[in-house]
């Protein structure tokens, strides 16, 4: 038996280990990302004693805001979003370490202002230098910020200063490398943790536990015994008011490439060496890497999208697409994306794997479904008339759980077969909830851990697999040409064909 401390393994996806004393500056901080996730989850980590006790946190935005603002203005955030605040007394001791700093991203004497309060907290927190940068700013800054931290010498020492980045990094492939490379000119790959949230969460990293920990699937997992794979990320939220960046970016840009493609790649990569950031980083890159549109001449056949019209959510009338604030009243952006993709390698040649996502879907579901090959000749009656396959459901949020489908005998004389399911859900096995992902991935980077970012190379090969999607889908096209769908439903119905075609169909969830 291999003990903990005997076991290689072991270093990369720690837990429970406390960060250095340290600044975490987050830019756009008068954004709802820093008041309805980041301080909340922050503070989540105080509670929890996680946090060190000097850790200071300063947030960076363009309005004229006093700390004490910015403090009154988290405290809603953490009241309203994060749960309460549970005790005043820590509270106030949390609150003392927040600080708000008035700049522009592309003013250097914002920079040099930031710099110098910086340092006044390092003597004043005792922070020692340790710097962790946030930027959660519209993309299009995420360069301008980048550089502007370099030049102003802020990222010059690769072992206490990091930056993280928010996605989407980049808009397709060029624009990616280009960021890569402006964000290389200033630190090293080293200090560089682009963030993918859904890398944060308990049940997305529980699927490199439940492939390699196991057994029994493994051998399984592969060309000769999986039929195709699905993963569902439905949303029912519509546009919430974020016309600015989802006109340009759209389904394909915001949830595809990134939240999408990691939950593919734990899905099909091998089986790393260690679990150290690289091995695991490593391994997602050479999957992407084997990876393509199912059809890249007709491309047709290897994706669909779709927008919402008005419809009905939860006995509610909502509106279309085009009738949001700021939306386009002719807009072609996609808030739905169907893909169908290939991987040519020895596991999974011939495999298709199905993806899709939308806003304004009937329900939140996020769902990876390995679905197996029939059994080569039925001998029984099905309830069905038809072989029913395994299907290996992994739900990832809401109701996190494991299913496993199978058939079994139905009662009486007859032997007749009926498709059962055996679940597993982590709230009856733990009856607590999981960790929020943001909580994880700050820890992470104050810790100096890259196992559950994404690196250059990885950002990159995930955009080059969709970038002969996004010429066709970005280029001007009559706004009657793309499909619709109402809000309340699962999607175009051009959708259905994706896998109709191959004699399959989208699971009903
Ligand atoms: C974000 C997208 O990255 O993820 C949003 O920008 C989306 O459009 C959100 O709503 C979904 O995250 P979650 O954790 O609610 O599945």
């Amino acid at each position: 038996m291999v003990t903990l401390l005997e076991n290689p393994l072991r270093v990369g996806l720690q837990q429970d280990r406390i960060p250095e004393p340290q600044i975490l500056t987050i830019f756009g901080a008068s954004g709802d990302l820093t008041q309805r996730k980041l301080v909340p989850a922050l503070y989540q980590m105080k509670l929890e004693r996680r946090l060190p006790p000097e850790l200071t946190i300063v947030g960076v935005a363009r309005r004229e805001w006093s700390h004490d603002f910015f403090r009154e203005h988290m405290r809603e955030g953490v009241e309203e979003f994060g749960g309460g605040l549970r005790s005043e007394a820590i509270w106030e001791d949390f609150a003392k370490g927040l600080y708000y700093c008035p700049g522009d991203i592309d003013n250097p004497e914002s920079y040099q202002t930031l710099k110098t309060l910086l340092a006044e907290l390092d003597e004043k927190r005792g922070t020692r230098g340790n710097r962790v940068f946030y930027l959660s700013v519209a993309p299009r800054f995420f360069g301008e910020a980048a550089q502007q931290l370099g030049v102003a010498g802020m990222l010059n020492d690769p072992k206490k200063q990091r930056l993280i980045i928010e996605k989407p990094f980049g808009k397709d492939l060029t624009s990616a490398q280009v960021l890569n490379s402006v964000v290389r000119d200033v630190c090293k790959e080293s200090q560089i943790y682009r963030i993918d949230h859904y890398l944060g969460k308990e049940t997305v990293q529980n699927l490199l536990v439940f492939r390699f920990a196991n057994a029994i699937f493994e051998p399984l997992w592969n060309r000769q015994f999986v039929d195709h794979v699905q993963i569902t990320v439905a949303e029912t939220v519509g546009l919430e008011g974020r016309a600015g960046y989802y006109e340009t970016a759209g389904a394909l840009r915001d949830m595809v490439q990134n939240h999408i493609m990691q939950l593919f790649c734990l899905t099909a990569m091998e089986a790393p060496n260690a679990l150290d950031a690289d091995s695991i980083r490593n391994e997602k890159v050479k999957v992407l890497q084997a990876t393509r549109l199912a059809d890249l001449e007709r491309l047709d056949l290897s994706a669909i999208r779709g927008q919402y019209t008005a419809g009905w959510m939860k006995g509610e009338q909502v509106p279309g697409y085009r009738s949001e604030d700021g939306a386009s009243d002719e807009s072609t952006i996609n808030t739905y994306a169907a893909i169908k993709l290939y991987i040519d390698n020895w596991r999974w040649k011939g495999v298709p794997f199905y993806m899709r996502t939308g806003k304004r879907m009937p329900k939140k579901v996020t769902e990876i479904a390995i679905q197996f090959k029939e059994v080569p000749f039925l001998m029984f009656q099905s309830a069905a008339k038809q072989a029913n396959p395994n299907v290996l459901a992994m739900r990832i949020q809401p109701d996190e759980g494991i299913s496993l489908r199978f058939d079994v005998k139905t009662p009486g004389n007859s032997l007749r077969t009926r498709s059962v399911d055996m679940d597993f859900r982590y709230d009856a096995a733990f009856g607590q909830p999981s960790t929020d992902a943001y909580s994880r991935l700050l820890v992470d980077a104050m810790l100096g851990d890259q196992t559950l970012f994404t690196r250059g190379d990885e950002v990159e090969a995930s955009w080059r697999i969709l970038t002969p999607l996004l010429n066709v889908w970005d280029s001007p096209a009559d706004p009657r040409s793309i499909p619709f769908y109402e809000a309340g439903t699962w999607g175009p119905v051009e959708a259905e064909l994706l896998l109709n075609r191959d004699g399959h169909k989208w699971r009903r969830l």
